[in-house]
């Protein structure tokens, strides 16, 4: 099975395209962008943006035997909505084969990641992490499903898009950062990988208000059952077989090395190492997007605060995505991150809040 090419290896498409499984297209769904076909490379019209689709059209489709669509680049933001809109629900679609939901999703899955190397960086990362991640997001969904765990990932989608793609973005950094320490193999890479995605699941359980709330914001009550999410997630995911280090990343990503973080207060020593990467990487993710945490800091404001929140993150670790933040320009982008002896930082959030909230 084909794919596609890794960023460093994409061809330039002139046609400024990207594909699309015909499984997207639901009767009845509207789509916020265009959808073509290509015949003989040459581009051909199928859905007109914001036309609703019909069962003539997925039959069709089936008919003519097309097993790629294409969406014009420029149309990317129209197509994420839609994913963001649909997704659950195809994968909760008995009436199309279990391989096909997991073709969908792997697909919508990918191009996540796609955004995260391409977009999310000042440079994208090389092809060779790009592979790495792939074979590790394939791995990672290929065991979900066949743990028959479709069904709780479907109702993930659609009840926290937001958080399945700061889980993808977490996962991308923590295995990139993983993948340069001598001591961590495929094994541990895969189960970290797999933690990484799953390890916010358990917000999609709180009550909106609690989960979409700036965390400045909250009573004490609410910060209260805010931070039973690291919990909830491990009691959510108890029917599929995961990994124990999977579970240790999900359970204690909000530990810190201080002692103040949660559910446990664990200190630096019974903090496993990639459980400390996790975290850095998954609060470097938080602050560079916009959400609980407030609007999104540039790459560089937010290892500057991760830098100076003393004493509640593993200094290798952060050194580590660092290393690997610098591959992709972002340290020059923004000049060289402050270091320990740069001016006393805010540190509102993270001192007002241990553990990250
Ligand atoms: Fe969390
Ligand atoms: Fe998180």
């Amino acid at each position: 099975m084909s794919h596609g090419p890794s960023p460093a290896q994409q061809p330039h498409d002139p046609d400024g395209v990207f594909p699309v499984s015909p499984l997207l297209i639901i009767p009845s769904a509207v789509g916020g962008f265009s959808i073509y076909l290509r015949l003989d490379g040459n581009l051909i019209l199928y859905a007109r943006k914001g036309e609703r689709f019909t069962d003539r059209h997925r039959t069709r489709l089936h008919e003519l035997g097309v097993r790629r669509l294409f969406v014009k680049s420029e149309e990317r933001g129209g197509y994420e909505n839609y994913l963001q809109e649909h997704l659950g629900s195809i994968l909760d679609d008995e009436s199309i084969p279990l391989s096909g939901r997991v073709q969908v999703w792997y697909e919508a899955t990918l191009g996540l990641v796609r955004d995260v190397f391409e977009h999310k960086l000042p440079r994208p990362l090389g092809a060779r992490r790009f592979e790495k991640v792939r074979c590790l997001v394939r791995t990672t969904l290929d065991l979900l499903s066949r743990q028959e765990a479709v069904r709780e990932m479907a109702r993930f989608l659609t009840r926290g898009f937001s958080v399945y793609s700061h889980g993808i973005g977490t996962m991308v950094l923590t295995a990139c950062v993983l993948q340069g320490c001598e001591d961590v193999d495929d094994e541990l890479l895969e189960a970290c990988a797999m933690g990484a995605l799953l390890h916010d699941i358990g917000k999609t359980r709180l009550p909106r208000e609690v989960a979409q709330k700036n965390l400045e914001a909250l009573s004490a009550a609410e910060l209260e059952l805010y931070r039973s999410h690291p919990a909830l997630g491990v009691a959510m995911c108890s029917g599929v077989s995961l990994p124990p280090a999977a579970l240790h990343c999900m359970l204690m990503h909000h530990e810190r090395v201080n002692g103040s973080g949660y559910p446990g207060g664990a200190q630096a020593s019974d903090i496993p190492r990639h459980v400390a990467v996790l975290s850095v990487c998954d609060m470097y993710d938080n602050y560079t997007r916009a959400g609980a945490y407030g609007p999104a800091l540039s790459p560089f404001e937010a290892l500057s605060r991760l830098q100076c929140a003393r004493g509640l993150y593993d200094t290798d670790a952060i050194k580590r995505l660092i290393l690997v933040l610098a591959d992709a320009r972002v340290v020059e982008a923004g000049g060289e991150p402050a270091g320990e002896s740069a001016a006393e930082p805010s540190e509102k959030r993270e001192g007002s809040a241990p553990g990250g909230r």
